[in-house]
């Protein structure tokens, strides 16, 4: 049997602190849980330089291990021409992470840059910007994010198929 090539899957929100490291690592469970490691390469960047090298935004860090998912691993890196080749599909958080994405893209890419929970869920609902907010704002993020992630896994599972098969090789 020959193997079948990773799907290749980059959050990306504006400072890569806050919604894109949780997003990454609540996929990276999600997909885990499910047995599936090997079929995804998963990954997350900024559209801004701003926090460059640093950690997740604490926040971000207490909400996902209250759920048992440790992020504090992460580095902030933004994204870069090359992601555009690399990635299969690109999620942007709203609609403002969308606008730069496309104006970045090269026209080839924008087929493979959607906004996470439109593509996930068929919502044209944005996952809010919650560097200003508070813990609340943070756990309603966590919950959209939860919830397009396990969509997310078993919408790329029943397209590829043979996802389930890969991952367990
Ligand atoms: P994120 O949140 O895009 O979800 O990581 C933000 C983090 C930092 C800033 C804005 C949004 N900032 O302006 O530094």
């Amino acid at each position: 049997m020959t193997a079948k090539a990773r799907t290749a899957i980059l959050f990306v929100c504006l400072g890569n602190i806050c919604r894109s490291p949780l997003a990454e690592g609540v996929f990276r469970t999600v997909v885990s849980e499910r047995g599936l490691d090997g079929a995804f390469e998963i990954d997350s960047a900024a559209l801004g330089g701003w926090h460059v090298g640093e950690p997740p935004d604490s926040r971000s860090v207490a909400v996902a291990r209250r759920f048992g998912i440790d992020i504090s691993d992460q580095r902030v890196r933004l994204i870069m021409a090359g992601d555009f080749a690399r990635f299969d599909l690109i999620f942007g958080m709203d609609r403002a992470n969308m606008c730069r994405l496309r104006q970045l893209a090269p026209e080839a890419a924008h087929d493979r840059i959607h906004m996470l929970m439109a593509f996930a869920l068929g919502r044209e609902e944005e996952v809010p910007d919650p560097y200003y907010g508070d813990e609340a704002d943070f756990l309603a993020v966590y919950g959209r994010i939860r919830e397009a992630c396990e969509a997310l896994v078993e919408r790329l599972a029943a397209r590829d198929g043979s996802a389930a098969s890969s991952g367990q090789a």
